[in-house]
């Protein structure tokens, strides 16, 4: 099965974007270590970045007919777009929310997401590994062991 990675606006400058926040890692080692993970789990991973809200909901369409599942970190728009809430609702596969960083103990604007009531779960503050315990979730969520 494949679980499609999607990574929305500014994560294409991890690593040198606010290490204070995000740490040092880069885009392409969270990748790395998705499709680690992923082999090792027996799945594919596609990961993808954009900084334009519109392609992410093409994504998300294009996840719905292709993927058995998503995974997406919609950065600064999980605060702001319908549109990929409503996305993601249109769309018949289950999405699990990730971020880096704690948005809840961040900014009051961070807190609310317009994607959590949408999505299996949320995954938040762990950093990179939010990306890894994402993974692990919805394949569990998929083929939930008897
Ligand atoms: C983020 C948190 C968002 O509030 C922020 O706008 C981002 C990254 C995270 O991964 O911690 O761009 O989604």
């Amino acid at each position: 099965i494949t679980i499609a990675v999607i990574h929305g606006p500014n994560l294409n400058l991890l690593g040198t974007r606010e290490p204070g926040v995000y740490g040092s890692v880069t885009l392409e080692q969270i990748n790395n270590a998705l499709e680690q993970l992923a082999e090792s789990l027996g799945v594919r991973v596609v990961c993808q970045q954009s900084n334009h809200e519109g392609v992410l909901v093409d994504w998300l369409h294009q996840a719905g007919a292709n993927s058995a599942g998503v995974i997406i970190n919609a950065g600064a728009y999980t605060h702001t777009s319908v549109a990929i809430r409503d996305a993601i609702a249109a769309i018949q596969i289950p999405v699990v929310e990730v971020h880096l960083s704690n948005i809840h103990k961040r900014e009051e604007f961070r807190h609310h997401s317009y994607l959590a009531p949408v999505v299996i779960g949320q995954i938040c503050g762990f950093g990179p590994t939010s990306y890894l315990l994402g993974l692990r979730g919805i394949i569990q969520h998929l083929q939930p062991p008897n």
